[in-house]
């Protein structure tokens, strides 16, 4: 089977905002307690932060993490997150009918960025609360003030302020399963005071502003053209987010649903375009596209769990092959789309629907970890528009599929990055690249291949990416597998 890419420098897309291969962690099952954070466990150092999983974040060089959640914000108090430890509530958690001991907060946290080289991306909570405890937590984070949020931050140890400079406001406020869940002109009129009222506090802020919690809900377009017509002038971005579903209709349909993402993308943008014309505003409004993954594998079992635990195991999603090639399919369209999706945030870091697992006494990476980690390290520079021809199958859902699916990034003016899937099941595909007039050598070709589309990593037993020797005019793509392919 043949495939042809072609790209050139004089097409480009869009530089590569770094963000794009954020993260999320929650307060959620052992996302962070026993995942991030494990006091008096051996892998842990003497603050209680698991190195073993620092060291996989590092390998993941994820630049920025959005906390504290996703639905758990929505009823959270950050206050009960700061302080002697001692002197923390417990609490009900009411998204995830868990306990929160609140033993990792807010300072926890920024602690634990430094460790991972990361930026804070906070989400405050417009569910339970509103304006004034939003402009406290961002007083406790950002001031310089001689005041009240600014002096406790102090008192805390923390005499220079976190400068954090991504703020979501609110979470899938459109879903009724959101504590404090919202109508469009409720929610739209809030975000926008809010977004002022923290703006005015410091001018360097971005806000997001919740899009609909998903592309199938049936009030998506309508919820984003009414919130926007409220706050457009206020914010920065509007959150998609998007999980895919179990694989029912077969492998072949399951690696083909990052079209959905594609087609998902086109309408936001085309709504964010539709409240500039009618704001008549100047402002282009981007993309967060602030949780995205794959999410099924585990709703049994988190159906079996009994409320009022702490650190339950929920959403303990155990990924296969055949989910990491549609998750390297995502980051192909997230690429894609870099003119407009500048933040994503694949969902979630660590043992919640997560690429890095942990037991008691280790941890293992997912199969999903591998081209999570290719593109946050190789998708550097310039995305350029890249067309594709190669055979196709068919899928009652998309029509027509190719069997390939790629990008070029141009990483500086004389290396390249091709990221590339063959979704065939059993052929190898010739690749023939054509990107212009250049001749360029193969400095490394890395292929991820796994045994069979249902192959899932444990910490028994892991399937790795593997080198291949290729050269420019010899090129090929194994069967069912995911390429990154580096030129000079
Ligand atoms: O990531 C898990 C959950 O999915 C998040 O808490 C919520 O925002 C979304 O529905």
């Amino acid at each position: 089977m043949n495939g042809t890419l072609f790209a050139s420098d004089a097409f480009p897309i869009a530089k590569i905002d770094r963000r794009l291969t954020s993260s999320l962690v929650e307060h959620l099952g052992r996302g962070v307690y026993g995942g991030i954070f494990d006091p008096g466990n051996a892998l842990a150092d003497t603050d209680g932060y698991r190195e073993d999983v620092i060291q996989a974040i590092k390998e993941l060089q994820v630049p920025m993490i959005r906390y504290p959640g996703g639905n758990f914000v929505s009823g959270h108090n950050w206050e009960d997150g700061i302080g002697p430890k001692s002197q923390r509530p417990q609490q009900i958690d009411l998204a995830w009918k868990s306990i929160e001991t609140n033993q990792f907060g807010l300072d926890e946290f920024m602690a634990w960025l430094q460790k991972i080289n990361a930026q804070p991306m906070m989400a405050v909570n417009l569910g339970t609360r509103g304006i004034p405890e939003a402009c406290h937590l961002l007083e406790y984070c950002n001031m310089t003030t001689d005041t009240h949020w600014a002096n406790q931050r102090r008192k805390n140890g923390h005499p220079e302020p976190y400068a954090v400079k991504t703020w979501c406001l609110g979470n899938e406020m459109d879903a009724n399963w959101q504590i404090g869940h919202k109508t469009a002109h409720e929610y739209g009129e809030l975000v926008n005071e809010t977004a002022k009222a923290m703006k005015l506090m410091d001018p360097t802020i971005e806000t997001i502003v919740c899009g609909s919690s998903n592309e199938a809900t049936p009030t998506f377009g309508k919820w984003e053209l009414k919130v926007l017509d409220e706050c457009y002038d206020n914010v920065d971005y509007i959150s998609m987010h998007q999980y895919y579903d179990k694989p029912d209709q077969g492998t072949m349909h399951h690696i083909a649903k990052a079209i959905r993402m594609d087609q998902f993308i086109n309408s936001v943008v085309a709504l964010c375009d539709a409240a500039k014309a009618f704001k008549k505003s100047d402002k282009v409004l981007n993309i967060s596209f602030d949780e995205w993954n794959v999410w099924y594998h585990s709703n049994d079992d988190t159906a079996k769990v009994s409320p009022w635990q702490e650190a339950p195991r929920l959403l303990e999603d155990q990924y296969d092959f055949q989910d990491a090639l549609l998750v390297g399919s995502s980051l192909i369209t997230l690429l894609k789309h870099a003119d407009r999706v500048k933040i994503a945030c694949f969902a979630q870091l660590v043992n919640v629907i997560a690429p890095i697992m942990t037991s008691s006494t280790g941890m293992f990476k997912q199969t999903i970890f591998y081209p999570i980690m290719h593109v946050s390290k190789y998708a550097r520079g310039t995305v350029l528009r890249t067309n594709l021809q190669s055979d196709h199958y068919d899928v009652p859902e998309f029509g027509h599929v190719p069997y390939l699916d790629a990008i070029v990034v141009q990483n500086t003016d004389n290396d390249y990055t091709v990221f590339a899937i063959n979704r065939h099941q059993t052929d190898a595909m010739h690749l023939k690249l054509n990107l212009g007039q250049a001749r360029f050598n193969v400095l490394n070709h890395i292929c991820y291949q796994g045994p069979n589309p249902h192959f899932q990593n444990s910490e028994e037993s892991q399937c790795t990416p593997h080198q291949l020797n290729s050269t420019y005019n010899d090129l090929t793509l194994p069967a069912f597998s995911w390429n990154v392919i580096r030129l000079r």
